[in-house]
């Protein structure tokens, strides 16, 4: 019995990298039917470049200072991306704004895991501007990119509870372990034809 063809995808990353450690795992198990073809980060000391070569993923380092602007960026962005016949984009802890210059070369295939229960609390440290919110449920999102922050269609997300014995930084940790479960499993329905964007809405497959 021949396989399913495995989507061919690439992560970008600026810092820790653990949500792309969770992907690796997941592919490497089997879970996600996934290829990663290239881990591409903004900054050269970003551990999540590590992770990648410990997975024999090909990694690069692009440096905005090395670019005129953010299009210039993101056409070399593109092309790399394109010239590892990648198929889509996701964004993991990836923290520069994309522009439409490589949203149209990717279209509906860049991805955005988010820290909170989107639209409320985009942006940076959005775990701590929920815990001093005081919401009671806080959560992590999951969404298609487009040229807002953080305002793309939601493929999923998953709620976490705020403790009363919480600070900022144990419910962040909290968030981190859903974000690591439902960033693999977004990938998962996209690599399987399962999503469906309809207006802003994304319809999944059973
Ligand atoms: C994650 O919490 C991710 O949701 C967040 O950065 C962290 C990266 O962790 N992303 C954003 O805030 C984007 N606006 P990681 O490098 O360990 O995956």
């Amino acid at each position: 019995m021949s396989e399913a063809p495995k989507l061919k995808i690439a992560v970008l990353a600026s810092g820790s990298g653990s949500n792309l450690q969770a992907i690796i795992d997941e592919i490497a198990c089997g879970i996600l039917p996934a290829e990663l073809r290239l881990v591409i980060s903004d900054k050269p000391s970003a551990y999540a470049l590590q992770r990648a070569q410990a997975a024999n993923v090909p990694t690069k380092v692009l440096l905005p200072a090395e670019f005129a602007g953010r299009e210039a960026y993101d056409a070399e962005l593109a092309r790399l991306l394109q010239a590892a016949d990648v198929e889509a984009v996701a964004l993991a802890g990836y923290m520069r704004l994309v522009t439409p210059t490589l949203l149209q070369a990717f279209p509906h295939r860049v991805l955005n895991i988010h820290p909170a229960l989107l639209p409320s609390f985009p942006g940076l440290h959005a775990q701590r501007q929920a815990f001093e919110y005081g919401v009671k449920v806080a959560g992590c999102t999951v969404h298609f990119v487009d040229e807002g922050m953080d305002s793309g269609p939601i493929i999923l997300q998953a709620p976490v509870p705020v403790l009363d014995t919480d600070d900022a930084d144990s419910l962040a940790a909290r968030i981190l372990e859903q974000e690591h479960i439902i960033y693999p499993l977004a990938l998962r329905l996209l690599a399987e034809g399962k999503l469906h964007i309809i207006g802003r809405k994304v319809y999944i497959d059973e």
